[in-house]
């Protein structure tokens, strides 16, 4: 048992991004020059200066921009080793393959869980120095049941949000015999990690897996109480985004190449697109169309994708960016997609905004306005970092 939290008071906040639009201005709900209370983790009062209540401690913002906490809902942080060089050659000019994916599962196969756990805890470190405050993380570089197994008790360490990836491409070792590697992944290797994920993620595509493999392997997981997620239609038009739809996802990942049906398909239904221009950006590769997305109605999320592979950033101000510059979103979009999409994405009530009832976990930046987060790129504005009620940056 942790020991109870107290209760913090944020004062002098010039800018409150609420994600609530019926409490504040415009589409983020932004109230001005407000303190903030948060009372044993939770949110629980926002008003005027003049009336705050007293609280246990307090944090002073003096006049800057206070955001709802970063959700990052996708992210890949148990791995060794990086591939420096295979970046290095794409921007020579060589194409990203999935290929790449056997160099990181051969050094995670070797690595000691100890080391493991070293470079994820460092990682969450870094992401959370950046205001992310929830993480949601994946196995998937292991690939046998022993090693998915650990990298997910590794995973647990460091992330709330834990996803079972044993379907991230056919184990190398099986290369041929992709049937028997789908019996190990919807058998013994879900008996061990089921138990330790909340979440079964598949990665439907050429060179991985196809529709029926991945319908297989997502109804096994949602039989043993799994929510589920799809890596879909990232690197080419496949079925990943409609398969998603389909099994009721809670989340479809990428959503780089889709057509008209595909979004159709999400408009309509309870699955959230989560795009990830930071692999864009890594593989040089175009962007999704954030901008038809949001418009035809589609739930949209931002996250980093940290992978050694496609996305080493953990920096979710740099994909605000990237949505921004390079995918068409308004920064007030970018801002509710790395907050309020990624908690929808990952079905969480009590995330994604800063209102009484929320989980009270705040940004704050040195900026009087959110759409500083983009408009001066590569800066870190983050100068603390609030995570259910206690100061952890
Ligand atoms: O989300 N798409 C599949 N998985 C990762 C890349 C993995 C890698 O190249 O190591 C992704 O981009
Ligand atoms: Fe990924």
């Amino acid at each position: 048992m942790r020991p109870p939290v107290g209760s913090l008071l944020v004062c002098g906040i010039g800018q409150l991004v609420t994600n609530r639009p019926d409490l504040g201005a415009g589409p983020l709900g932004v109230m001005g020059d407000v303190d903030l209370v948060i009372d044993d983790g939770i949110v629980a009062w926002i008003g005027p200066s003049a009336t705050s209540p007293a609280a246990d401690a307090v944090l002073e913002a003096a006049g800057r921009c206070v955001i709802p906490g970063f959700v990052d809902s996708h992210t890949h942080l148990v791995f060794a080793g990086d591939r420096a060089e295979e970046f290095t050659a794409r921007m020579a000019g060589t194409a990203y393959d999935a290929g790449g994916i056997a160099a990181t599962v051969a050094a995670t196969r070797a690595a000691s869980s100890s080391r493991l756990r070293e470079t994820a805890a460092r990682l969450k470190r870094e992401a959370e120095a950046q205001g992310t405050t929830t993480l949601e993380t994946k196995s998937g570089y292991g690939l046998t049941v022993a090693d998915e197994s650990r990298c997910l008790e590794v995973a647990e360490t460091i992330a709330e949000e834990v996803t079972y990836l044993g379907a991230h491409v056919v184990a190398p070792e099986f290369r041929g015999r992709e049937e028997e590697y789908v019996a190990l992944v919807t058998g013994p290797m879900l008996d061990a990690c089921a138990p330790k994920a909340a979440w079964c993620d598949v990665f439907c595509e050429k060179g991985a897996f196809g529709p029926d493999a991945a319908r297989e392997i997502l109804q096994a997981g949602r039989a043993r109480g799994l929510g589920l997620r799809v890596h879909a239609n990232q690197l080419s038009h496949g079925p990943g985004v409609q398969l998603a739809v389909e099994m009721g996802a809670a989340s479809a990942d990428h959503c780089t190449h889709l057509d008209g049906a595909d979004i159709d398909a999400l408009a309509g239904s309870e699955t959230v697109a989560t795009l990830l221009p930071g692999a864009e950006f890594s593989t040089r590769s175009p962007y999704p169309d954030a901008r038809r997305l949001l418009d035809s109605g589609v739930a949209v999320a931002l996250a980093t994708d940290c992978n050694p592979g496609t996305s080493y950033t953990t920096s979710m101000p740099f994909v605000i960016s990237l949505a921004v510059r390079e995918m068409h979103m308004t920064p007030d979009e970018a801002l509710f997609a790395a907050t309020a999409g990624g908690a929808r994405a990952l079905r969480r009530g009590d995330l994604g905004a800063l209102a009484p009832g929320f989980r009270g976990d705040l940004v704050m930046l040195d900026a009087p306005g959110a759409a500083h987060l983009a408009y001066r790129p590569g800066v870190n504005l983050v100068t603390a970092v609030v995570r259910a009620g206690r100061l952890v940056s």
